[in-house]
């Protein structure tokens, strides 16, 4: 499977960050993490604090050149009806994800823009949520 993994803004922070919600690894630490996990999974990794720059990387995924995309917007969940609109432009397998619990957290994170254009959300459990959306992906896949 060819997995486009998008990472939004703060994500590169990662390390830095309040480590209740996401650990204490780096985002090159997620990479690798998940790199060795799935053997079988050619990736590419873009990481973007830019609204704009994010729906371009969307815009020009074609389904010659990945099966699947993996998404944690960061705080665009919460804000971006711009990122939304391009992922539903997306016909292949796409799937969402989240470090934290965004339902467990403060009200506005409970707005989640994304959630209806994507085929599945997975949050709460830090690196197994993506883990467990690059399984369900590979399902949708084959
Ligand atoms: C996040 C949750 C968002 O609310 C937050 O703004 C992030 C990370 C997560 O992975 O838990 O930057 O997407």
């Amino acid at each position: 499977m060819k997995l486009l993994v998008i990472h939004g803004p703060n994500l590169n922070m990662l390390g830095y960050r309040n480590p209740k919600y996401y650990g204490s690894f780096t985002l090159e630490d997620l990479y690798d993490e998940l790199t060795d996990h799935f053997l079988d999974v050619d990736f590419t990794f873009f990481q973007s604090n830019f609204e704009g720059e994010i729906i371009e990387v969307i815009q020009e995924a074609s389904d010659d050149e990945y099966d699947a995309l993996l998404i944690n917007p960061g705080a665009y969940s919460h804000t971006s009806i711009a990122i939304r609109d391009a992922l539903e432009i997306i016909q292949f397998p796409k799937a969402e994800v989240h470090l934290s619990d965004i339902e467990a957290r403060e009200d506005f994170r409970k707005i989640d823009y994304m959630h209806e254009v994507v085929d599945a959300r997975f949050m709460g459990k830090q690196i197994d949520s993506y883990v467990e959306a690059i399984n369900f992906l590979k399902d949708l896949v084959v």
